[in-house]
């Protein structure tokens, strides 16, 4: 047996000491032997001298032992310091015996850090050339003492897994390596967007590596998660990223160079499965502005229908209102009222209620959140305009709006134009993981200016053409 497969055996038999609960308590999901050899291929190796390495949240000490692996078969002459840091004692035996068999592997010196690894990191002088890391993960309460803890270090992170990525960037030395393996949440959600910024600010990201099937990297463990190899290094973003994908931990990585354009833009991080992915990404670099930056808002629908139902009617009656749910859209239009909706059309109640759940009458883009299977796209946009009633939105809609109020009519025009078109709407898939269409993902989204907008808007041409060439004027525009 080699010293992959004694730590793979260490890693099983350390998960049988474990309990549930406490294995959720500290994410102590285990990394499978494979995935870590994909982790440490990622590591830039030196050519002599000495390789310091810290293992944060070390569990049964596979990470280290597939980095030493590797500089074993690779550089016989490197020297390596591991130093493993982990908090659960029940690991401590395991976790000694990888430490002592990588010290066997010869020119290996590794220690054992016995602590919190926050604790230890806001406070170590050490500092390392590769930090390769499986982190726990749990939410992190705001206001709680690590959240103070990570604040005082300038990190604030909703999720440990972050908290740990970002000390980790904090103790490698100049030129220093990070792998991390994560869910892929911190690459695109608002509440990481600090993370992000920080992170990408001093750091560079060399190389990705993704999973086709979610539920099988740690699917002994029966975590779901989408999970992501990312490799960054300390330095400015190199030119291109390798991007690699395996089904799940078992089979040959297939990797690609792609412009690190298409993967690191200053919002996000995507990446792009497809070339066609990867021009999505790169074509949306026309659009500059969020939402908020054009002073429009997004909301979603304030009327929940089961709990509203006193005041839902299928007839029209004096002083009622529009009710409009998805169903009223088709063909990127609103139809109120519509037949075919089963739902009933109106809506009618004491002022009171009305003043809570109504808007102001006006001009609005409504963008459906849930698509229908047998919808090929996932953004489904189209203008409701009446100047005269006062419309209910069911909250399976967003809704568009200035200040709570209506939008200009050309403006609202162009929004519908941009988020029903094939670009924006392949642009979405490779940014959003899911199927939803969260507000959130709109503001986080970048449209044309107010007069692009207004001129998509007035445009008679195919909507296509339309932002071709709308957009394509803003390019020759900034050359
Ligand atoms: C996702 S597991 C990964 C273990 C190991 N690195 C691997 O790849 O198999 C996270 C590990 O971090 C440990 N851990 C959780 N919270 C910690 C903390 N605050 N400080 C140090 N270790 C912690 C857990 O006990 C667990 O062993």
């Amino acid at each position: 047996m080699n010293l992959l497969e004694r730590a793979a055996n260490r890693r099983q038999a350390a998960l049988v000491e474990l309990d549930t609960a406490n294995q959720v308590a500290l994410g102590q999901f285990f990394t499978p032997v494979a995935v870590a050899q994909i982790m440490a291929d990622l590591v830039h190796l030196p050519e002599s001298g000495t390789l310091r390495v810290l293992d944060p949240g070390a569990g049964s000490g596979m990470l280290s032992a597939a980095v030493v692996d590797r500089v074993r078969r690779e550089r016989p002459n490197v020297r390596v310091t591991v130093t493993a840091v982990e908090l659960d004692e029940r690991l401590w035996p395991a976790l000694t015996e990888t430490l002592a068999d990588c010290e066997s592997a010869g020119g290996v010196r590794t220690s054992l850090v016995k602590n919190d690894f926050v604790q230890w990191a806001l406070h170590t002088d050490e500092r390392f050339d590769l930090v390769i890391q499986n982190p726990p993960y749990h939410k992190i309460r705001a206001r709680s003492a690590l959240d103070a803890d990570l604040r005082s270090a300038g990190i604030a992170v909703p999720n440990i897994y972050a908290g740990f990525m970002a000390l980790g960037t904090l103790l490698v030395n100049t030129g220093g390596q990070q792998v991390s393996i994560t869910p892929r949440s911190w690459m695109n959600g608002t509440y990481f967007g600090q993370f992000r910024r920080t992170l990408l600010a001093s750091f560079g990201i060399d190389a990705i590596h993704t999973f086709h099937s979610r539920s099988e990297v740690f699917g002994d463990l029966g975590v779901l998660q989408e999970t992501i190899i990312v490799s960054a290094t300390h330095g400015s973003q190199p030119e291109t990223v390798r991007l690699s994908s395996s089904v799940d931990h078992r089979d040959a990585p297939a990797a690609r160079h792609v412009p690190a354009s298409q993967v690191v833009t200053g919002d996000f991080v995507f990446v792009p499965a497809s070339a066609q992915d990867a021009e999505a990404v790169e074509w949306m670099a026309c659009a500059r502005y969020t939402l908020a930056e054009l002073g429009l808002t997004v909301s979603t629908g304030r009327v929940v229908d089961f709990r509203a139902r006193e005041y839902l009617m299928q007839e029209p009656s004096d002083g009622a209102a529009p009710m409009v749910y998805p169903a009223n859209i088709t063909q990127q239009r609103v139809f109120h009222p519509r037949s075919s909706v089963r739902k009933p059309q109106w809506f009618h109640a004491a002022e009171t209620v009305h003043s809570k759940l109504l808007i102001p009458a006006g001009t609005y883009v409504l963008v459906k959140r849930f698509s229908a299977k047998e919808e090929n796209r996932r953004l489904v946009a189209a203008v409701w305009s009446d100047d005269s009633r006062q419309p209910a939105f069911d909250n399976k809609l967003n809704y568009i709006h200035c200040s709570g109020h209506g939008l200009e009519q050309q403006v609202a025009a162009g929004l519908a134009v941009w988020l029903n078109s094939k670009p924006v709407d392949d642009y979405f898939r490779v940014f959003s993981g899911h199927t939803q269409v969260n507000a959130g993902d709109l503001r986080q989204m970048r449209f044309p200016s107010l007069d692009q907008l207004r001129r998509l808007g007035e445009s008679t041409h195919d909507p296509e053409e339309a932002i071709r060439r709308v957009m394509g004027m803003t390019r020759m525009e900034a050359a």
